[in-house]
Order: structure tokens, then C-alpha cells, then sequence
């Protein structure tokens, strides 16, 4: 990466940030288009170049791409319950942001695009665990955002020689992940109250399970498919093969803690997922060892998480 220039969009945020980090540590010049509307500027590395502003501002893309090899795509309004309610503006980005950027490769003569997907293109899964030969049956708006963005990527790979590789995360977890919303991701808030000693939420009976993955595994994933990207527009699933449901979390972040606080129900989401979990064969090929497991990624969250 020594000597190499690439842009990050989302580079504040949760994700951004990690990988923000290993590509300087890599050697790379990075320069960050982030709007900081979850993300913060002190999430940046030193040495980064911050452009303020949204992927959906076409002259501000244009800057940021200048002189880089391409860009690793983050940015996104990256909640589900807020694409329910914000329909026309979280599609405005998640959607129009990623055609901005695939526009703005193309006239910037060329440079790949390594983008976030998700898992919540599946939607209800019909068999489990989910592989790339799943069915996409999206059932939120942010969920079809993502999966028209794969199409997007692939067919700008047959017009404008676009070379891409998404990836669908499942549930991205690890320190810096913010935690000061209600719609900020679910491991982020329960370390939160227990940190504050409050009550935790469970939506529904907290029977429904998700896929946690460690964002440094994540991390190794984006940089893996860099090197992978193609005129084909490949896509991947970042899925670690274990489910754990919302309330087996509740208990295991709690023992990791080592307090207990209670546990209060609430209605279940709308367009939340029931069950969601991913055949690791894609971080198996990339990662050295195994992907971290749920409980060792949870300690290394906390040691490093700043106190409250
Ligand atoms: P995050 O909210 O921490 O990061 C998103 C960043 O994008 C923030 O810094 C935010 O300020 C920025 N942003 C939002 N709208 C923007 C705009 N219009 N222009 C420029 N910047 C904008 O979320 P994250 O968890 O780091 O997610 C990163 C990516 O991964 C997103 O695309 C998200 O959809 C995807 N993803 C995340 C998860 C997860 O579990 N965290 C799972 C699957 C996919
Ligand atoms: C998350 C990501 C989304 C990503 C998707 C991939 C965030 C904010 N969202 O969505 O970007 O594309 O994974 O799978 O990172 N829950 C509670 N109590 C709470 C909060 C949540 O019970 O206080 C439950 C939810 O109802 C849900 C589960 O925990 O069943 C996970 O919720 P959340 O962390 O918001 O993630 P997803 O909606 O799965």
C-alpha cells in the first residue's frame, strides 16, 4: 500500500475508522469523505485527509477520487429501523451516494470500488446458514439500497469497466462502534447499559439471532477484496458461521461484564429479520486463523473502549 492514494468514504465512522487506520499504518495515503452525520472527525487518523461533505454531492466526489487508485465505499445511513422511517432519505444515500461515486470512478479514468453490502439483502432466509447462493429477498428498504447497489456495481462492470467487490457483512461489532443513538448497533448500546447500570432493551422475546463479527476480521476482508476486484463484480458474504440470539448476547455481555443489569421487552422492530447467520467461507479463505469468536472479541470491545 506504501505510496498509494485511496479514498474512504465513511472513514468517521465505526468501520471507516478501523480501516482508516490499518491502511496508514499499511503505508497508504488515505483521504476520507464522510458528511459526519454518525461518524466523528477524531475517528480520522492524523495524517488523513478529512473532506466534509456527502457522497451525494457530485463536484465533492469528483475532489475526493482525484489522483486515487479508488475507493473503499462505507458510507451509508447504516440503520435498518431508520430506512423504515427516512425512506427517501436513507435511500438517497445508500443508493444515489454509491451511483455518485460509480459515476465518479468512471470519469476519473478508472480506479476500483470495494463496497459495504449486507446481510440484509437476505431478508427471511428461506435455509440457513446463508451463502451466496442464498435467496435475496430483501424486507426493509435498507436491505434493497444494498442489493440494488450489487447490481449497480456489476452492471457498471460490463458498461464502464468498473472493477468492484462487495461485501455483505453480517453484524459488525468492536471498539469505537458508537453508542449514543437508538439506532446505533445492538452490542454498542447493551455495553452501554451496563456500563451506565441501566436496563437493557430486548425487542420482541429476543428469540431472533444474528452473526456477530469482529470489525479487525472485517477489516482483513476489505483489504482482501481490493486485490479481488473485478469487471465481474464479485460479492461475498463476512459471516463467521455462529448465531447467537439477542438474548443469549444479553447473557454473555453480561457474564463478559461482570455485573448483571435487568431486562426489559419491548414491541419487536418492524422489517427486523428474524434469523440471520453466515457460512464463514469467505473469512475462513482470507484470515490466517479462524474469525474471533463472540466472547474474545467482546473483552477486546471493552479493554479498549474509552471509560464512560
Ligand atoms: P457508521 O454509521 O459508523 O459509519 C457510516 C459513516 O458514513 C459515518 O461516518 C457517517 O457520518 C458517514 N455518512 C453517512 N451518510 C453520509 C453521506 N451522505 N456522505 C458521507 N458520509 C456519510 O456505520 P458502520 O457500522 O461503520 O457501517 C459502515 C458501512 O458498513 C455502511 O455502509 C453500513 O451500511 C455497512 N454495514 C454495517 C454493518 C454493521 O453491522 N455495522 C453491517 C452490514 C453493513
Ligand atoms: C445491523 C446493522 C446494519 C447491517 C445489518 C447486517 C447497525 C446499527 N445495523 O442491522 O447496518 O446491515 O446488521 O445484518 O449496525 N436489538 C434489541 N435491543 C436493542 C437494539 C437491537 O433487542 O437495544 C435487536 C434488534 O431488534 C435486532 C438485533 O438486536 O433483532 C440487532 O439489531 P441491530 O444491532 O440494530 O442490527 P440489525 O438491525 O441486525
Amino acid at each position: 500500500w506504501r505510496g498509494r492514494r485511496v479514498l474512504v468514504t465513511g472513514g468517521a465512522g465505526f468501520i471507516g475508522g478501523h480501516l482508516c487506520r490499518r491502511l496508514v499504518g499499511l503505508g497508504a495515503e488515505v483521504v476520507v469523505l464522510d458528511d459526519l452525520s454518525t461518524g466523528r472527525r477524531d475517528t480520522v487518523p492524523r495524517g488523513v485527509r478529512l473532506i466534509v461533505g456527502s457522497v451525494t454531492d457530485p463536484a465533492l466526489v469528483r475532489k475526493a477520487l482525484q489522483g486515487t487508485e479508488g475507493c473503499f465505499h462505507l458510507a451509508a445511513i447504516a440503520s435498518v429501523p431508520l430506512s423504515v422511517s427516512a425512506l427517501v432519505d436513507c435511500h438517497a444515500v445508500n443508493q444515489t451516494g454509491t451511483l455518485r461515486l460509480i459515476e465518479g470512478l468512471r470519469d476519473n479514468g478508472g480506479g476500483r470500488l470495494v463496497y459495504a453490502s449486507s446481510s440484509a439483502v437476505f431478508g427471511d432466509p428461506v435455509a440457513l446458514p446463508l451463502t451466496m447462493a442464498s435467496p435475496t429477498r430483501p424486507i426493509s428498504p435498507y436491505g434493497v439500497d444494498k442489493l440494488a447497489c450489487e447490481a449497480h456495481a456489476r452492471v457498471a462492470g460490463g458498461l464502464y469497466g468498473l472493477k468492484s467487490f462487495g461485501l455483505r457483512f453480517f453484524n459488525v461489532y468492536g471498539e469505537g462502534q458508537s453508542d449514543d443513538s437508538p439506532y446505533s448497533g445492538v452490542i454498542a448500546l447493551f455495553n452501554r447499559k451496563l456500563r451506565d447500570g441501566q436496563p437493557i432493551t430486548v425487542f420482541g422475546d429476543g428469540s431472533q439471532s444474528r452473526d456477530f463479527v469482529y470489525v479487525g476480521d472485517v477489516i482483513e476482508g476489505l483489504l482482501a477484496a481490493w486485490n479481488e476486484a473485478s469487471v465481474r463484480g464479485p460479492v461475498e458474504t463476512v459471516g463467521t458461521g455462529c448465531p447467537t440470539t439477542v438474548m443469549d448476547l444479553a447473557r454473555t455481555i453480561m457474564e463478559v461484564h461482570g455485573r448483571s443489569v435487568p431486562v426489559v421487552h419491548a414491541p419487536p422492530r418492524e422489517a427486523d429479520i428474524e434469523h440471520s447467520y453466515g457460512k464463514a467461507d469467505f473469512l475462513a479463505r482470507i484470515l490466517p486463523k479462524p474469525a474471533v469468536a463472540l466472547r474474545a472479541g467482546l473483552a477486546r470491545t471493552l479493554s479498549i473502549s474509552p471509560p464512560a
